[in-house]
């Protein structure tokens, strides 16, 4: 089928006017996949590769050496990293780590900041953020012997969405802490950092903000607009390999404080092989850090963020913005208006949507099976929606168009309908 409004043509005229094409080719694309689920695991890139290979031959060479020679000393590995993302979020150098993971981290600094004194008790977040926050979220409720009622969850209103309004409200005199993400997971809803960090601090609440669904993606000013502490992780946008260690950031105004979580590589970076007792805290987030740092899951996160400021975070999110402008026309046009079924719960406005679309279908679990069968590769959240992440620096059109023709084919032919309905446990 064709159709004058859309066309391959179309496609491929972006790809060709496209500034950061070029950067496919530093992935490693598979012939015959069309791969959206970069926001659940972003693509191995070839200088992601050679940093990893590079750090085992330091430690085949160097061995207990490498923390302190080599092409890049692993003890040093943190600080230089954190100032390459400090960048990306709009961030001190030395107001980042990088260390744990996104679930450690807001542990480490809901203990530094989740302290319920006199009526100031609750943490307010929403029932849409990632599960792993909001497990992290009620522990900490339990080892303060708070009840579970201390902890607000927002929900979406009648478009499906979260209303800022409603967060706003529920800002009252009881809530010590706010926790939300930049882009809720399922939805691609972006959230207003700005407006919401200011309404937190009018109100004397502490905000942070789990950039895991924006960093790679979306640029962000973080010290600027005054959020007092954020969490991410580098597997998604920024493609640093699966279980890539993760980043947290905390406001200089907070540096003060003592690290809730404490741990040896929090020491201040001179003395830490003092061996002191008790800690000698960095004066900097580098105090947040913990143990060890896994070394070969961290080592590609430079070349990869290397490679995100070669790009441009500002050309990365406007052509993200185009591509699922691109993918949602497709998408209503193909699939929704032909009467195919299916609704897009993500934002049509650009400062509404983060870099991936949610398209729900009664059918979604059978149809995201049919579409990996065939090389499509979105990603599947429960009860209905299939999402799908076009990653600026991998992703063409022309793999837009094509996935938004396969999808439709499939409903078409009810090809889709052969696969079963229950869900795989791992989607
Ligand atoms: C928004 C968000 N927060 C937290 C997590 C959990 O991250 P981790 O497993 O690295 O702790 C994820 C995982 O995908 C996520 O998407």
């Amino acid at each position: 089928m064709t159709s004058d409004k859309f066309t391959r043509a179309q496609a491929l005229e972006l790809d060709k006017n496209d500034d950061l094409a070029a950067f496919r080719d530093r992935f490693y694309v598979q012939p015959g996949v069309l791969y959206f689920d970069g926001n659940s695991l972003g693509l191995l890139s070839k200088s992601a590769e050679a940093a990893i290979q590079q750090a085992v031959e330091a430690w085949k060479s160097f061995a207990v050496d490498g923390w302190t020679h080599g092409p890049d000393p692993w003890f040093h590995l943190p600080e230089k990293l954190g100032t390459l993302t400090a960048s990306l979020i709009g961030a001190h150098p030395y107001e980042v780590s990088v260390s744990g993971s996104t679930t450690s981290n807001l542990h480490a600094l809901l203990a530094t900041f989740y302290r319920p004194s006199g009526s100031r008790t609750k943490i307010l977040a929403d029932s849409e953020n990632f599960p792993s926050d909001l497990y992290a979220m009620h522990s900490h409720l339990a080892l303060h012997n708070r009840p579970e009622t201390d902890l607000i969850l927002i929900g979406p209103d009648a478009t499906g969405l979260i209303s800022e309004d409603d967060i706003v409200s529920a800002m009252t005199d009881d809530v010590a802490v706010v926790v939300l993400p930049s882009v809720w997971y399922k939805s691609g809803q972006l959230v207003d950092m700005e407006r919401l960090t200011k309404e937190a601090h009018r109100r004397g609440i502490v905000i942070g903000f789990d950039l895991a669904h924006s960093i790679g993606v979306i640029g962000h000013h973080v010290h600027d607009i005054g959020v007092d502490f954020a969490i991410w992780c580098n597997y998604k946008y920024v493609s640093a390999g699966p279980g890539a260690t993760a980043g947290l950031y905390v406001h200089e105004s907070h540096h003060d404080l003592a690290p809730g979580l404490a741990g040896w590589f929090g020491s201040d970076k001179e003395r830490q092989f003092n061996m002191e007792f008790p800690l000698a805290p960095a004066a900097s987030a580098r105090k947040w850090q913990l143990g060890t740092p896994p070394i070969l899951s961290t080592v590609a996160i430079g070349a990869s963020l290397e490679l995100i400021q070669e790009a441009g975070i500002a050309a990365i999110r406007a052509k993200s913005l185009n591509q699922t402008t691109f993918l949602r026309q497709l998408l209503e046009h193909f699939v929704i208006e032909a009467g195919l079924g299916g609704q897009i719960r993500t934002p049509r406005e650009d400062d509404h949507r983060g870099g991936h679309i949610a398209f729900e279908h009664e059918d979604a679990v059978q149809l995201g099976k049919a579409l990996r069968d065939v090389g499509v590769v979105p990603d599947f959240r429960p009860p209905v929606t299939l999402r799908f992440a076009p990653v600026p620096l991998y992703t063409s059109y022309q793999d837009i168009w094509d996935a938004v023709m396969v999808i439709r084919d499939l409903l078409q032919n009810g090809r889709h309908r052969q696969y079963s309905r229950e869900r795989d446990v791992v989607s």
